[in-house]
């Protein structure tokens, strides 16, 4: 009999994993199941339990639970402590190991799809919340040493720089400053939920500065192409969504469980027919 997977959350209903993983499970003849499972803040400690007593191999871990899962797991990867976020579990000796695979899941798509050549890169990241976070610690982890940030409540993002242990260079900017200096970067990261559908017409900043050929990568995926990114194609810029650091972070969650390479176009394709 295969082994069992999934995903905690609340809600959970919506999430695109079971149907990422699981096909890919398929497709390479494993005979594994990934469920999803509705887990509310209260059950968190008592769901985790349950995880390591049935013996699940591995699981995600997805909004409210990403932080407050730390403590109830047997380790925690060093990134993902830095983080101080877990989305992935991976059972390993009978231990519970937390990791964080949201940022390196961006990086690989990154490079995936646009060829990036990060460390010559000079990126700006918009927002300072838990994605910035994961993105910005991963991004300096791997290398990347010199990344601004911009925040509407600035002090997040000066607190996130100063709280990350990897060595970093970094400014913090206004949003005005921001929108002034666009055209110093060659690489703009936007994390935060502006622009997700409902509200496909509202932005978190004005691209009027960018230049030509500047790469914008938006997290979001649902809509595919989101305000900033609409305006950014029209000033020059290229683009990507955020539909390949949720495949990718999913890829590196899969080979953590199974030790196998899993066909990113599939996974791609699955999905983005699914949202259609
Ligand atoms: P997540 O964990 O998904 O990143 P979060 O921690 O709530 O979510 O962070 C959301 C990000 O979107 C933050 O950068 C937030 O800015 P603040 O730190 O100033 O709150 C940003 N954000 C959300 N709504 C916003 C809005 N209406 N205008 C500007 N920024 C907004």
């Amino acid at each position: 009999m295969g082994n069992l997977y999934g995903v905690i959350g609340d809600p959970i209903a919506h999430s695109l994993s079971p149907l990422m993983h699981n096909d890919a499970f398929r497709s390479l003849q494993l005979d594994h199941n990934y469920y999803p499972f509705h887990v509310t803040p209260s059950h968190l400690p008592d769901a985790v339990k349950g995880m390591k007593a049935l013996g699940v191999n591995g699981f995600n871990v997805t909004i409210p639970h990403k932080v407050t899962i730390l403590p109830l797991l047997d380790k925690i990867d060093s990134l993902a402590n830095a983080i101080g976020a877990v989305n992935t579990v991976v059972r390993e000796n009978n231990e519970l190991v937390g990791y964080n695979s949201d940022g390196l899941g961006f990086i690989r798509a990154l490079k995936e799809e646009w060829k990036a050549d990060l460390e010559n890169e000079k990126v700006l990241i918009i927002g300072a919340g838990g994605a910035a976070k994961a993105i910005y610690y991963s991004l300096v982890y791997d290398g990347v040493q010199t990344i601004d940030i911009c925040n509407r409540t600035p002090e997040r993002a000066v607190q996130l720089v100063q709280s990350c242990p990897y060595p970093s260079q970094s400014n913090v900017l206004l949003m005005e400053e921001a929108e002034e200096n666009l055209g110093e970067y060659t690489l703009l990261i936007q994390t935060t939920s502006i622009g997700m559908i409902p509200n496909i017409t509202d932005s978190p900043i004005s691209v009027q500065n960018i230049k030509p050929g500047t790469h914008v990568v938006d997290i979001i995926y649902n809509p595919f192409e989101t305000m900033i990114l609409k305006e950014a194609k029209q000033k020059g810029a290229t683009t990507s969504n955020g539909l390949g650091m949720f495949i990718y972070q999913g890829a590196i969650a899969f080979e953590k469980w199974t030790g196998q390479t899993p066909n990113i176009n599939r996974m791609k394709n699955i999905v983005a027919n699914h949202l259609g």
